[in-house]
């Protein structure tokens, strides 16, 4: 057993994860435990993993492979995120030397796993049977970012896409109250935090178990908090869009004008088989919503190509989906067959050279989109939260409201601290970035 109490954690997948990562930080912490940065110092080191895509599994088998041999040293290994769920005590017999496999939904019975840990057990799991209605909230996170302050307000998925492991890895979908996101919110501006973002795999599915608030009515009251500038919120589900989400964007200026609305694909029968529940023409609705805002609210998506069945005339109504809405960005995968997931019966009929193709005929086509877009902002002036500094380039690097990069250059001789707010003039313009001036 290991002696001291210093862990090290690797974080992968999304900003679910990473936020979750800032709840493991500070419950360790709380337990006695010390973060160092270098494997080699901790005594236990965690992975927390993602399984969206690819060979996820076996990537982190081979991370934990190349460590394998400071077991020898007494350290401490755990597995815990969506592969740790997905896999269970499978990890046990391909890696022996873990001692502790947990699942997201089960992070609450962290501080007792610890204690088990601590007492030389092996073999410790924490893993969820989607029956819990508990979400894993703690006044311990320890926050990793320095700007910006995550705040999930509903785990799990309930929707089961066909292609997607996450009702499988996150457990059932269950909100927060939401008294209780607003307290969270008003303690982290105290800590000196003034923008939010909201968290969940599907945030606008939210439903209020006090009843007391609508997903809007929540980012209404998160907007008007004294100190908030700034107000996110990812990843909006397409069919629980509803229209006062776009009324209250109008409404508070805190709010970001941005919506990531992930459309997976441009073909009603592509989506269907995706069990989506949308059609193409249901999706296009939300987004005429949007676009009729009194605000120019910025739109990003995620895209799926080459879903098991997917004809080049699908593909065709995906990029002229594309052509309709003019994103600002595009988050294109090539599908991917996971595990428990039903798509997994569906032949994964188009070769990997084909979704390539198909991915880049995507991405080339919304990267002409995106330079049009980005270019109108050419001579705007516009606010930027500072995120760093590029010194190569002495710029500093921000983002506008609408999420879009940022890089300016500074007159002064101390370069902005992140986090804090600033008037730049657009000089420039590329498909991914905005370079200006501050003013
Ligand atoms: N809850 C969000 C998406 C979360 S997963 C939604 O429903 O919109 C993030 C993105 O990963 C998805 O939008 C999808 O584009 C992609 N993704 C999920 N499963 C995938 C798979 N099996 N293969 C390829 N991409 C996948
Ligand atoms: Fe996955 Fe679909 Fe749930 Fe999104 S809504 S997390 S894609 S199952
Ligand atoms: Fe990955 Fe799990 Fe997030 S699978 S994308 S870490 S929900």
């Amino acid at each position: 057993m290991a002696t001291g109490k210093t862990f090290y954690i690797e974080t992968f997948g999304c900003q679910m994860n990473a936020h979750d990562s800032e709840k493991v930080i500070g419950t360790l912490e709380q337990q006695g435990y010390a973060q160092v940065q270098v494997e080699e110092d901790a005594d236990l080191l965690l992975y927390n993993t993602c399984s969206i895509r690819d060979k996820a599994e076996q990537k982190v088998f081979n991370r934990l492979n190349d460590y394998k041999k400071l077991h020898k040293l007494g350290k401490r290994f755990a597995v815990i995120g969506c592969v740790a769920q997905q896999e269970g005590e499978k990890i046990f017999e391909r890696a022996p030397y873990v001692s502790l496999v947990a699942g997201s939904a089960s992070y609450r019975k962290l501080p007792e796993m610890l204690a088990r840990l601590e007492a030389g057990e092996t073999r410790i799991t924490g893993l969820d049977d989607r029956q819990t209605d508990l979400t894993f909230e703690t006044e311990f996170t320890s926050r990793q970012n320095p700007y910006r302050g995550y705040i999930t307000i509903i785990e799990g998925c309930d929707k089961f896409c066909a292609y997607c492991v996450v009702p499988y890895t996150r457990g059932k979908e269950r909100s927060r109250g939401s008294d209780s996101v607003l307290e969270e919110a008003r303690r982290i501006v105290d800590l000196g935090y003034t923008e939010i973002q909201l968290l969940g795999q599907n945030v606008n599915s939210f439903r209020d178990p006090q009843g007391k608030r609508s997903f809007a009515e929540l980012l209404a009251a998160l907007g008007e908090i004294p100190g908030i500038r700034r107000v996110r919120f990812t990843t909006s589900h397409p069919r629980d869009f509803t229209r006062d989400i776009v009324e209250v964007i109008d409404a508070v200026p805190t709010l970001c004008d941005h919506v990531h609305l992930p459309v997976q694909s441009g073909s009603s029968r592509i989506l269907r088989m995706m069990a989506r529940e949308y059609t193409r023409e249901w999706y296009l609705e939300r987004i005429s919503w949007i676009k009729a805002a009194k605000r120019n609210i910025a739109l990003t998506t995620d895209i799926i190509v080459g879903f098991p069945g997917e004809t080049p005339n699908d593909f065709e109504q995906t990029v002229d989906l594309l052509n309709e809405v003019q994103y600002d960005a595009v988050f294109g995968f090539k599908y991917s067959p996971r595990p428990n997931t039903p798509a997994l019966v569906m032949i994964d009929s188009i070769s990997d050279v084909e979704k390539s193709t198909r991915l880049q005929v995507l991405l080339d086509r919304q990267r002409e989109i995106q330079r049009v877009n980005y270019d109108k902002h050419l001579g705007e002036i516009m606010e930027v939260m500072v995120e760093g500094t590029n010194p190569g380039r002495g710029q500093i690097t921000g983002r506008s409201s609408q999420n879009k990069p940022v890089n300016f250059t500074w007159g002064g001789p101390i370069a902005p601290a992140p986090g804090s707010y600033h008037r730049v003039r657009v000089t420039k313009t590329f498909p991914n970035s905005l370079v200006g001036e501050a003013v």
